[in-house]
């Protein structure tokens, strides 16, 4: 289990995990407006993806893509191999879910599109699972309590320069849509 420290930089990856998973529940949900109330779909499926690139590919893959896995790899080199160069590939795999998913909203096909979005929401939820049960759990046995501090200090300035309350705000509403 991870450290319950105040300052651990494992819990606000972990809590933004949690976000996430909320924001998928969604996407995993949105199928039944399709059909029934397609400009809803429209809206849902939008502020989703809006919410998927702003939050899961720029808030947080940013720290773990230019913080904890480079720092991971630092402190062992067989690492950059292993599972944190699958979970490198899954991020970039995730733009072009992503975006796949949009051109089919352009397109107004909806169908597509929400195959599209459950392509990309059960690939995040393996990947949550992978970080949570084995990243960070490595990462938590190669740092020691002051690597840690500083990392969750070095989060707390890349939050401090984004809406991230406002995000997460926005996940909460977008539940209540239906
Ligand atoms: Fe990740
Ligand atoms: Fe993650």
């Amino acid at each position: 289990m991870h450290k319950q420290d105040n300052n651990s930089p494992i819990n606000i990856l972990m809590n933004e995990h949690e976000v996430i998973t909320s924001a998928i529940d969604i996407a995993l949900k949105a199928d039944s407006l399709i059909g029934k109330n397609d400009e809803l779909y429209l809206k849902v499926a939008t502020e989703l993806l809006s919410f998927f690139r702003s939050y899961a590919d720029t808030i947080h893959h940013k720290k773990e893509d230019i913080i904890l896995f480079p720092e991971m790899i630092r402190k062992n080199e067989l690492l950059k191999g292993g599972v944190i160069k699958e979970m490198y590939e899954n991020h970039c795999d995730f733009h072009t879910m992503i975006n796949n998913t949009e051109q089919y909203l352009i397109k107004k096909d909806y169908l597509r599109a929400q195959q599209q979005l459950h392509i990309y929401a059960e690939a995040l939820l393996d990947h949550i699972a992978v970080e949570n049960e084995e990243v960070f759990q490595i990462a938590e046995s190669v740092f020691d309590d002051s690597e840690l501090e500083t990392m969750y200090f070095r989060f707390i300035d890349i939050d401090r320069e984004t809406i991230k309350p406002e995000l997460e705000n926005i996940v909460q509403q977008i539940k209540e849509y239906f």
